[in-house]
Protein backbone atom coordinates (compact mmCIF):
# COMPACT_ATOMS: atom_id res chain seq x y z
CA UNK A 1 0.00 0.00 0.00
CA UNK A 2 1.56 3.59 -0.79
CA UNK A 3 0.75 4.88 2.31
CA UNK A 4 2.40 2.63 4.31
CA UNK A 5 5.25 2.46 2.16
CA UNK A 6 5.61 6.26 2.63
CA UNK A 7 5.75 6.43 6.18
CA UNK A 8 9.10 7.58 7.38
CA UNK A 9 10.57 7.69 3.93
CA UNK A 10 12.60 11.18 2.57
CA UNK A 11 11.06 13.31 0.03
CA UNK A 12 14.36 14.52 -1.08
CA UNK A 13 13.57 14.00 -5.28
CA UNK A 14 11.10 12.50 -7.33
CA UNK A 15 13.01 10.44 -8.81
CA UNK A 16 12.66 8.32 -5.36
CA UNK A 17 8.67 7.82 -5.83
CA UNK A 18 6.46 5.78 -7.88
CA UNK A 19 3.45 7.02 -10.28
CA UNK A 20 1.02 5.33 -8.01
CA UNK A 21 3.29 7.21 -4.57
CA UNK A 22 2.71 10.13 -6.47
CA UNK A 23 -0.72 10.19 -7.05
CA UNK A 24 -1.42 8.97 -3.78
CA UNK A 25 0.32 12.04 -2.33
CA UNK A 26 -1.99 14.01 -4.85
CA UNK A 27 -5.13 12.51 -3.59
CA UNK A 28 -4.57 13.20 0.09
CA UNK A 29 -3.51 16.60 -0.79
CA UNK A 30 -6.89 16.93 -2.42
CA UNK A 31 -8.83 15.10 0.46
CA UNK A 32 -6.79 17.86 3.38
CA UNK A 33 -7.82 20.89 0.82
CA UNK A 34 -11.13 19.98 0.88
CA UNK A 35 -10.95 19.03 5.03
CA UNK A 36 -9.28 22.66 5.58
CA UNK A 37 -11.77 24.51 3.81
CA UNK A 38 -14.62 22.39 5.77
CA UNK A 39 -12.92 22.96 9.14
CA UNK A 40 -12.09 19.58 9.69
CA UNK A 41 -8.59 18.62 9.24
CA UNK A 42 -7.10 15.76 11.17
CA UNK A 43 -4.43 16.60 13.46
CA UNK A 44 -1.88 14.31 11.44
CA UNK A 45 1.09 15.87 13.31
CA UNK A 46 -0.46 15.76 16.86
CA UNK A 47 2.48 15.73 19.19
CA UNK A 48 5.33 16.39 16.87
CA UNK A 49 7.61 18.54 16.58
CA UNK A 50 8.85 19.41 12.99
CA UNK A 51 12.43 21.37 11.94
CA UNK A 52 12.73 23.87 9.12
CA UNK A 53 15.87 24.66 7.94
CA UNK A 54 16.56 27.44 5.71
CA UNK A 55 19.77 28.14 4.39
CA UNK A 56 17.86 30.67 1.27
CA UNK A 57 15.39 32.86 1.39
CA UNK A 58 11.52 31.64 0.95
CA UNK A 59 8.28 33.16 1.43
CA UNK A 60 5.93 30.69 0.30
CA UNK A 61 7.60 27.36 1.64
CA UNK A 62 8.75 28.71 5.12
CA UNK A 63 5.30 30.18 6.14
CA UNK A 64 3.30 27.45 3.98
CA UNK A 65 5.20 24.67 6.37
CA UNK A 66 5.26 26.23 9.56
CA UNK A 67 1.96 27.23 8.76
CA UNK A 68 0.66 23.54 7.50
CA UNK A 69 2.71 21.94 11.08
CA UNK A 70 0.47 23.80 12.75
CA UNK A 71 -2.87 23.03 11.44
CA UNK A 72 -1.79 19.27 11.55
CA UNK A 73 -1.27 19.87 15.26
CA UNK A 74 2.37 20.01 15.47
CA UNK A 75 5.15 22.18 16.45
CA UNK A 76 7.24 23.88 13.78
CA UNK A 77 10.83 25.13 14.57
CA UNK A 78 11.98 27.27 12.05
CA UNK A 79 15.93 27.28 12.13
CA UNK A 80 17.50 30.43 10.23
CA UNK A 81 21.29 29.20 8.47
CA UNK A 82 22.90 31.79 10.59
CA UNK A 83 21.52 30.60 13.80
CA UNK A 84 23.20 27.18 13.60
CA UNK A 85 26.38 25.55 13.90
CA UNK A 86 26.80 24.50 10.13
CA UNK A 87 27.85 28.19 9.46
CA UNK A 88 30.55 27.27 11.75
CA UNK A 89 31.62 24.49 9.70
CA UNK A 90 29.80 21.98 11.75
CA UNK A 91 29.21 19.23 8.98
CA UNK A 92 25.55 18.11 7.95
CA UNK A 93 25.66 14.73 8.91
CA UNK A 94 26.56 15.80 12.49
CA UNK A 95 23.60 18.13 12.60
CA UNK A 96 21.46 15.13 11.19
CA UNK A 97 22.62 12.73 14.09
CA UNK A 98 21.50 15.17 16.69
CA UNK A 99 18.24 16.78 15.28
CA UNK A 100 16.89 13.24 14.54
CA UNK A 101 17.19 12.63 18.47
CA UNK A 102 14.96 16.06 19.02
CA UNK A 103 12.25 16.18 15.96
CA UNK A 104 9.92 14.17 13.96
CA UNK A 105 10.69 15.53 10.76
CA UNK A 106 13.28 17.72 9.12
CA UNK A 107 12.42 20.31 6.13
CA UNK A 108 15.53 21.93 4.53
CA UNK A 109 16.05 24.64 2.15
CA UNK A 110 19.94 24.95 1.08
CA UNK A 111 22.10 24.53 -1.75
CA UNK A 112 23.79 21.54 -2.47
CA UNK A 113 21.44 18.43 -2.56
CA UNK A 114 24.21 16.08 -1.57
CA UNK A 115 24.15 17.94 1.78
CA UNK A 116 20.28 17.39 2.32
CA UNK A 117 21.33 13.68 1.39
CA UNK A 118 23.98 13.46 4.40
CA UNK A 119 21.25 15.58 6.55
CA UNK A 120 18.84 12.33 5.84
CA UNK A 121 21.13 9.62 6.10
CA UNK A 122 22.47 11.21 9.38
CA UNK A 123 18.86 11.57 10.93
CA UNK A 124 16.79 8.95 11.95
CA UNK A 125 13.67 10.65 10.85
CA UNK A 126 12.19 11.82 7.59
CA UNK A 127 13.50 14.70 5.74
CA UNK A 128 11.77 16.70 3.24
CA UNK A 129 13.74 18.56 0.53
CA UNK A 130 12.60 22.72 0.20
CA UNK A 131 14.41 23.39 -2.56
CA UNK A 132 17.97 22.94 -3.21
CA UNK A 133 20.33 23.31 -6.55
CA UNK A 134 19.04 20.41 -7.95
CA UNK A 135 15.46 19.98 -7.33
CA UNK A 136 11.86 21.46 -6.24
CA UNK A 137 10.35 18.67 -5.37
CA UNK A 138 7.67 19.84 -3.14
CA UNK A 139 6.85 22.86 -5.53
CA UNK A 140 5.71 20.31 -8.21
CA UNK A 141 3.53 18.26 -6.04
CA UNK A 142 1.64 21.61 -5.71
CA UNK A 143 1.56 22.15 -8.90
CA UNK A 144 0.26 19.46 -10.31
CA UNK A 145 -2.57 19.47 -7.72
CA UNK A 146 -3.48 22.77 -9.38
CA UNK A 147 -3.32 21.81 -12.87
CA UNK A 148 -5.51 18.88 -11.95
CA UNK A 149 -7.63 20.91 -10.71
CA UNK A 150 -7.59 23.69 -13.55
CA UNK A 151 -7.86 21.06 -16.29
CA UNK A 152 -9.68 18.30 -14.29
CA UNK A 153 -7.19 15.22 -14.95
CA UNK A 154 -3.41 15.38 -15.47
CA UNK A 155 -2.96 12.34 -17.94
CA UNK A 156 -2.41 13.74 -21.25
CA UNK A 157 -2.37 17.45 -20.69
CA UNK A 158 0.71 19.22 -22.22
CA UNK A 159 2.99 21.38 -20.17
CA UNK A 160 5.53 23.77 -21.84
CA UNK A 161 8.14 24.97 -19.43
CA UNK A 162 9.72 28.24 -20.83
CA UNK A 163 12.93 29.82 -19.44
CA UNK A 164 15.97 28.60 -17.39
CA UNK A 165 16.76 24.52 -16.68
CA UNK A 166 16.97 25.14 -13.31
CA UNK A 167 16.00 23.17 -10.02
CA UNK A 168 12.07 23.79 -10.73
CA UNK A 169 12.26 22.59 -14.72
CA UNK A 170 14.10 19.63 -13.01
CA UNK A 171 11.50 18.43 -10.65
CA UNK A 172 8.66 19.45 -13.31
CA UNK A 173 10.57 17.29 -15.72
CA UNK A 174 10.32 14.30 -13.23
CA UNK A 175 7.13 15.02 -11.76
CA UNK A 176 5.44 15.19 -15.69
CA UNK A 177 6.86 11.92 -16.92
CA UNK A 178 5.39 10.18 -13.70
CA UNK A 179 2.34 11.86 -13.48
CA UNK A 180 1.66 11.57 -17.19
CA UNK A 181 1.87 14.64 -17.94
CA UNK A 182 3.68 15.57 -21.47
CA UNK A 183 5.91 18.11 -21.10
CA UNK A 184 8.29 20.48 -23.99
CA UNK A 185 10.61 22.43 -22.29
CA UNK A 186 12.40 25.68 -24.21
CA UNK A 187 15.53 26.97 -22.91
CA UNK A 188 18.45 28.90 -24.04
CA UNK A 189 21.41 27.27 -25.10
CA UNK A 190 23.81 26.14 -22.11
CA UNK A 191 20.72 26.63 -19.59
CA UNK A 192 18.91 23.32 -20.69
CA UNK A 193 18.09 21.10 -17.20
CA UNK A 194 20.27 18.69 -16.00
CA UNK A 195 21.05 15.77 -18.01
CA UNK A 196 20.79 13.24 -15.39
CA UNK A 197 17.34 14.45 -13.83
CA UNK A 198 16.18 14.86 -17.75
CA UNK A 199 17.42 10.94 -18.42
CA UNK A 200 15.88 9.60 -15.45
CA UNK A 201 12.40 11.69 -16.70
CA UNK A 202 12.57 9.86 -19.79
CA UNK A 203 13.37 6.50 -18.21
CA UNK A 204 10.26 7.23 -15.92
CA UNK A 205 7.89 8.78 -18.52
CA UNK A 206 6.63 5.54 -20.27
CA UNK A 207 4.92 7.12 -23.56
CA UNK A 208 4.51 10.66 -22.15
CA UNK A 209 6.03 13.09 -24.11
CA UNK A 210 9.22 14.74 -22.57
CA UNK A 211 10.55 16.87 -24.94
CA UNK A 212 13.15 19.83 -25.23
CA UNK A 213 12.63 22.90 -27.99
CA UNK A 214 15.46 25.99 -28.88
CA UNK A 215 12.37 27.63 -30.19
CA UNK A 216 9.69 28.89 -27.51
CA UNK A 217 7.23 29.41 -29.77
CA UNK A 218 7.26 25.94 -31.42
CA UNK A 219 7.57 24.32 -27.95
CA UNK A 220 4.47 26.26 -26.62
CA UNK A 221 1.80 25.58 -29.66
CA UNK A 222 -1.30 23.72 -28.49
CA UNK A 223 0.09 23.49 -25.03
CA UNK A 224 -2.09 23.58 -22.23
CA UNK A 225 0.18 25.16 -19.38
CA UNK A 226 2.51 27.56 -20.11
CA UNK A 227 5.06 27.65 -17.09
CA UNK A 228 8.32 29.40 -16.30
CA UNK A 229 10.74 30.79 -13.63
CA UNK A 230 13.29 33.43 -13.20
CA UNK A 231 16.37 33.69 -15.22
CA UNK A 232 18.75 33.69 -12.01
CA UNK A 233 18.12 31.39 -9.27
CA UNK A 234 19.13 32.02 -5.85
CA UNK A 235 22.79 31.42 -5.49
CA UNK A 236 23.62 32.56 -9.22
CA UNK A 237 25.04 35.55 -9.75
CA UNK A 238 23.55 38.49 -11.59
CA UNK A 239 24.49 38.69 -14.83
CA UNK A 240 23.26 41.21 -17.09
CA UNK A 241 24.05 39.60 -20.59
CA UNK A 242 21.24 36.50 -19.59
CA UNK A 243 18.63 39.71 -20.37
CA UNK A 244 19.67 39.52 -24.13
CA UNK A 245 20.36 35.46 -24.30
CA UNK A 246 16.80 34.91 -22.32
CA UNK A 247 15.11 37.76 -24.39
CA UNK A 248 13.14 35.11 -26.57
CA UNK A 249 12.15 33.25 -23.91
CA UNK A 250 9.98 35.95 -22.06
CA UNK A 251 6.62 34.32 -21.50
CA UNK A 252 4.48 37.32 -22.80
CA UNK A 253 1.21 37.57 -24.36
CA UNK A 254 2.83 36.87 -28.24
CA UNK A 255 3.82 33.56 -27.14
CA UNK A 256 1.15 32.87 -24.66
CA UNK A 257 -1.40 33.35 -27.99
CA UNK A 258 0.51 30.23 -29.00
CA UNK A 259 -1.25 28.23 -26.54
CA UNK A 260 -4.12 26.06 -26.37
CA UNK A 261 -7.10 28.99 -25.99
CA UNK A 262 -8.11 27.72 -22.66
CA UNK A 263 -4.04 27.59 -21.67
CA UNK A 264 -3.29 28.55 -17.82
CA UNK A 265 0.07 30.03 -17.42
CA UNK A 266 1.83 28.87 -13.86
CA UNK A 267 5.18 30.65 -12.26
CA UNK A 268 6.39 29.53 -8.81
CA UNK A 269 7.16 32.45 -7.56
CA UNK A 270 8.57 35.08 -6.83
CA UNK A 271 8.73 36.60 -10.09
CA UNK A 272 10.36 39.37 -12.03
CA UNK A 273 7.53 40.92 -14.41
CA UNK A 274 9.24 41.99 -17.70
CA UNK A 275 12.25 39.98 -17.00
CA UNK A 276 10.79 35.97 -17.12
CA UNK A 277 6.86 36.78 -17.53
CA UNK A 278 5.05 39.74 -18.98
CA UNK A 279 2.99 41.81 -16.43
CA UNK A 280 0.02 41.53 -18.02
CA UNK A 281 0.39 37.54 -18.70
CA UNK A 282 1.34 37.44 -14.83
CA UNK A 283 -1.47 39.63 -13.86
CA UNK A 284 -4.30 38.83 -16.78
CA UNK A 285 -6.82 36.23 -16.56
CA UNK A 286 -4.95 33.43 -17.46
CA UNK A 287 -2.41 33.17 -14.48
CA UNK A 288 -2.93 30.69 -12.63
CA UNK A 289 -0.23 32.41 -10.35
CA UNK A 290 -2.16 32.46 -6.68
CA UNK A 291 -4.30 29.57 -6.80
CA UNK A 292 -0.69 27.75 -7.34
CA UNK A 293 1.04 29.33 -4.76
CA UNK A 294 -2.02 28.66 -2.35
CA UNK A 295 -1.77 25.06 -3.04
CA UNK A 296 1.58 25.22 -1.63
CA UNK A 297 0.18 24.51 1.64
CA UNK A 298 -2.30 21.35 0.97
CA UNK A 299 0.71 19.96 -1.00
CA UNK A 300 3.17 20.28 1.98
CA UNK A 301 0.80 19.08 4.34
CA UNK A 302 -0.01 15.70 2.55
CA UNK A 303 3.71 14.97 2.32
CA UNK A 304 4.11 15.45 5.92
CA UNK A 305 1.07 13.66 6.81
CA UNK A 306 2.49 10.71 4.74
CA UNK A 307 5.91 10.64 5.53
CA UNK A 308 6.47 11.85 9.08
N1 LIG B 1 8.05 29.05 -4.83
C1 LIG B 1 8.76 29.10 -3.70
O1 LIG B 1 9.39 28.11 -3.27
O2 LIG B 1 8.73 30.30 -3.09
P1 LIG B 1 9.61 30.76 -1.86
O3 LIG B 1 11.03 30.90 -2.37
O4 LIG B 1 9.03 32.05 -1.42
O5 LIG B 1 9.54 29.71 -0.80
N1 LIG C 1 14.49 28.72 -9.31
C1 LIG C 1 14.15 29.57 -8.19
C2 LIG C 1 12.97 29.04 -7.48
C3 LIG C 1 12.52 29.87 -6.32
C4 LIG C 1 11.34 29.29 -5.63
C5 LIG C 1 15.33 29.67 -7.26
O1 LIG C 1 15.96 28.65 -6.98
O2 LIG C 1 15.64 30.77 -6.81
Amino acid sequence: MPARGLKGKNFISLADFSRDELLFVLERARWMKRDFKAGRLESALGGKCVALIFMKPSTRTRVSFEAGVFYLGGHPLVLGGSEMQVQRGESWADTGRVLGRYVDGIVIRTFAQCDVFDLAEAASKPVINGLTDEEHPCQIVSDLLTIQEKKGTLRGVKLCYVGDGNNVANSLLLGCALAGVDIRYACPAGHEPDPVILAKALELAEGTQVKGFADAAEAVAGADVIYTDVWTSMGQDEDGAKMEEFGAFQVNFGLVSKAAADAIVMHCLPAHRGEEIAADVMDGPRSAVWDQAENRLFGQMAIMALTF
